[in-house]
């Protein structure tokens, strides 16, 4: 399942410029028993395999051994905090960071409790496992780290990094089916463009998230004041 998503594109050339080395772990290599078992059926019955404590225990105790940084373990789980920019952007700042892929009903109760990994959700609906959750975390976190993208500018800019929205953008020809590019795009004068397109951000950051566009207001408000 991984080999795609970090395989290609910015994940790809990050890893080949030694900004960050990916490693994919398969748990059944901590299991003891002859099968490898990595899951067995619940106590207290019902449907649906639960993933056993001991090799996953085992598998982050060893890979945390294997290395002198201090790692930072996530679960992924519908259980968890939502996951968003912000905590894209905490992540980015760890050394390491080890993530842990739920899957059946998801994983004995105990490793949480032993383990007091960071639970992680990607939001309120339910996957079959956690490594889409691990391609996302990631992919988003990978490409906040200095030097992966080639224009940090352009990543500042993205949605939710300054708070807002991102703008529209425009690429050639200048006139598609009757449409034409905002011919203050084509002006020149960037001090009139950066002024379109913080209206344009804010204008469809309050119309399609007012949630984030009064958080945004707040911030600013508050930053005049100390101002
Ligand atoms: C079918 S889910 C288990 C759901 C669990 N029984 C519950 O209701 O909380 C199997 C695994 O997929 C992953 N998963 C599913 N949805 C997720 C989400 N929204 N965010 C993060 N991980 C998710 C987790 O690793 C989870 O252990």
């Amino acid at each position: 399942m991984f080999s795609g998503p970090f395989s290609e594109s910015i994940i790809k050339r990050a890893q080949e410029a030694g900004k960050v080395d990916i490693y994919v772990h398969n748990l059944r290599d901590w299991t003891s028993d002859r099968h490898h078992k990595t899951d067995d059926e619940q106590f207290g019955g019902g449907d649906g395999m639960v993933m056993l404590a001991q090799p996953l225990i085992e598998a982050v105790q060893d890979l945390q051994s294997r290395t002198a940084a201090e790692s930072y373990l996530i679960l992924t789980t519908p259980q968890g905090r939502i996951y968003e920019q912000s905590v894209a952007e905490e992540l980015s700042a760890k050394e390491h960071l080890i993530i842990i892929c739920g899957h059946y009903k998801g994983v004995d109760e105990r490793v949480i409790d032993i383990l007091q990994p960071d639970e992680i959700s990607i939001g309120d609906y339910i996957l079959t496992g956690g490594e889409l959750p691990a391609m996302i975390i990631v992919d988003s976190v990978v490409r906040l780290m200095p030097g992966v993208v080639n224009s940090f500018g352009s990543v500042e800019e993205d949605s939710f990094t300054c708070g807002l929205l991102d703008c529209p953008r425009y690429t050639r020809p200048r006139e598609v089916m009757g449409r034409a590019v905002p011919d203050v795009l084509l002006s020149g004068n960037h001090a009139e463009i950066d002024r379109w397109r913080l209206e344009q951000s804010c204008e469809r950051t309050a119309r399609r998230r007012p949630d984030l566009y009064r958080e945004y207001r707040r911030r600013q408000e508050r930053k005049e004041r100390e101002a």
